[in-house]
């Protein structure tokens, strides 16, 4: 990758769910620093470790799953704070995500649902909001990166 990187045919390189430890190992012979780090992060899915790390290292933080895999649309807490933006639930999570400094990386087969996911910029969530969010416990039957055995 690193050898098409310098011929000019890839603009860039990324990495999926690098956690510290295997961002580590790269760099012990990467000469280019990955510019993205494809991870799962969403309200409730919050991976401080490999969130810190990236930010660090500037390597931009990718956020698949950005609504729990679909989950978050049960979760009275974000409904609530979607209600008190006159927003949807998946708009709030998009712009908690992009608050985050993330780019969401959310998946809809539904025209409506793509369109409507878009209208997510400028939306200003509070401090609290956004911890909330952060925090929230929402039930995931997938497996979260950390919980990988890698
Ligand atoms: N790197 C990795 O290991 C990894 C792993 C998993 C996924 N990903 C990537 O991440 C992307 C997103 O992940 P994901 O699809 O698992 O989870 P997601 O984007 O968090 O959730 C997708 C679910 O949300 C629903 N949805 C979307 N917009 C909605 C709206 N406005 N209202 C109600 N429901 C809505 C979708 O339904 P409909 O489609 O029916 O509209 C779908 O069921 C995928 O496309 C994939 O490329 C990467």
């Amino acid at each position: 990758m690193e050898d098409l990187y310098q011929e000019g045919k890839i603009r860039a390189i990324g990495v999926s769910n690098f956690l510290p430890h295997h961002l580590d190992a790269l760099l012990e012979t990467a000469k280019i620093l990955p510019a993205v780090n494809q991870v799962r992060l969403a309200p409730g899915v919050y991976q401080e470790e490999v969130v810190a790390y990236c930010r660090e290292k500037g390597i931009l933080l990718e956020a698949w799953g950005p609504f729990g895999q679909g989950e978050l649309f049960d979760s009275k807490q974000v409904q609530e704070i979607a209600a008190n933006h006159g927003k949807s639930v998946a708009q709030i999570a998009l712009a908690w995500s992009l608050a985050e400094g993330f780019l969401p990386l959310p998946k809809s087969v539904t025209a409506s649902r793509i369109q409507a996911n878009l209208d997510c910029f400028g939306i200003e969530l509070s401090h609290e909001e956004r911890e909330t969010l952060k925090t929230i416990a929402v039930q995931s039957g997938a497996p979260r990166v950390d919980d990988m055995d890698f």
